[in-house]
């Protein structure tokens, strides 16, 4: 028998691998599931998107190894793309770091500015990745709590009473997922303030921005924050590219050299004809983001409608791909979420994943389609 790494034992099989599987044995079974959990979209890609992948094929480099740091293109048009959505100025040159979705340069960041021992401050509830890249890379999760009565944001006078002497890192996130609460300027200046006091890095993951949102807005806006800030983005969801994989990681020079430093160790570079797709999407026009928001703002008021069916209630001002809904006082998420599944064969995410600021919570996704959602409304109903 091979002994597994110990780092092995500090995580679990991913929620929804384990709870996916479940779903498609009661598929393979003949039941009729509606999956309203995972937040990968079903809509297509714009079109030119396609073109550019598949007239690429063809080209003379196509098939080779690409740069480390990505087509000098892809970062000119990411540098454009947060100067026309964000108001903010980054440099092609060495501020920029095309990711394979964001997801991965999560663990890069933490291999990069992490030692065994350190301390890394996490949202609860939050993306369950930060919690186990850290306890991978040997650091330890310190959970800081967000709260409705907050909007969700996070308590600086709270943290700041902390023993922060060994915390190194603190995930933001926001656009906030699960709650698609929105970050203020006066909660991200504090942040910030509070990152240069202690001598923090502070790492905002931003992937939500376009979605049902009028006010992207990026913490790189802010003054002063390169000094300890990087902003992770995507195009997973705003351009409905989860499955190409494209990422960005944002900030001052000498940070993105430390984070190519681990990347260059560990891929090869990104295909060619995605970065081509990639540059396409960044370059879309206002249009995109208004048609793309008609869909979701037509299946969110009919989640609105599935969640009071379901005897919730949910913030219309929250932002982003889900609902984040409260459920009546008392019930559990997990217990509710597998009674609704037993009984009306729809598949909906327990607020705990996200942490125990989780419970009494449930989280609809927005990719499923208007008819699975009126259907999912007549089953419970
Ligand atoms: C908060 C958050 N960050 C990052 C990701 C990863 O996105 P991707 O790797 O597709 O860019 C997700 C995906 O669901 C997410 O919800």
């Amino acid at each position: 028998m091979i002994e597994v790494a110990k780092r092995l034992h500090t995580v679990e099989e991913y929620y929804f691998s384990r709870k996916l599987r479940e779903v498609g044995e009661m598929i393979a079974s003949g039941k009729p599931v509606i999956n309203l959990g995972i937040g990968s979209p079903d809509l297509q890609p714009p079109q030119k998107v396609i073109e550019a992948i598949t007239n690429s094929l063809g080209d003379a480099t196509a098939h080779k190894y690409q740069s480390y740091q990505g087509l000098p293109e892809l970062r000119e048009a990411i540098s454009l793309f947060y100067k026309e959505h964000f108001s903010v100025n980054v440099s092609p040159v060495n501020e920029i770091l095309p990711l394979m979705g964001s997801k991965e340069g999560i663990m890069h960041i933490s291999m990069a500015y992490l030692n065994e021992g350190d301390e890394v401050l996490i949202p609860n509830p939050g993306y369950p990745t930060y919690q186990s890249v850290t306890k991978l890379v040997g650091a330890k999760p310190v959970f800081y709590n967000l709260d409705a009565k907050n909007n969700w944001l996070p308590d600086i006078d709270a943290l700041q009473k902390l023993d922060l002497s060994k915390v190194k890192l603190m995930w933001v996130n926001y656009p906030h997922m699960p709650t698609g609460a929105q970050p203020s300027t006066i909660a991200f200046k504090s942040l910030i303030a509070f990152a240069k006091r202690n001598n923090i890095l502070i790492v905002n993951d931003n992937p939500y921005s376009f979605v049902l949102n009028d006010n992207p807005t990026s913490i790189l806006s802010i003054e002063g924050a390169k000094e300890v800030c990087l902003e992770l983005n995507s195009l997973s969801k705003t351009f409905n590219m989860a499955g190409w994989r494209v990422g960005m990681v944002l900030g001052d020079s000498a940070q993105i050299k430390n984070i190519l430093k681990v990347k260059s160790n560990m891929d090869s570079g990104m295909f060619y004809g995605i970065q081509k797709g990639a540059i396409e999407a960044l370059k879309c026009s206002k249009m995109w983001y208004v048609t793309l928001n008609s869909v979701y703002k037509e299946r969110r008021d009919l989640i609105w409608k599935l969640a009071e069916a379901l005897g919730c209630t949910y913030d219309e001002n929250a932002t982003g791909m889900f609902v984040w809904a409260k459920l009546p006082e008392h019930l559990k998420s997990e217990a509710f979420i597998d009674k609704v599944l037993k009984e009306s064969n729809v598949f909906i995410t327990p607020g705990t994943i996200f942490g125990s600021q989780g419970e009494g919570y449930i989280r609809f996704s927005l990719c499923a389609s208007t008819e699975d959602i009126q259907e999912c409304i007549a089953r419970v109903s």
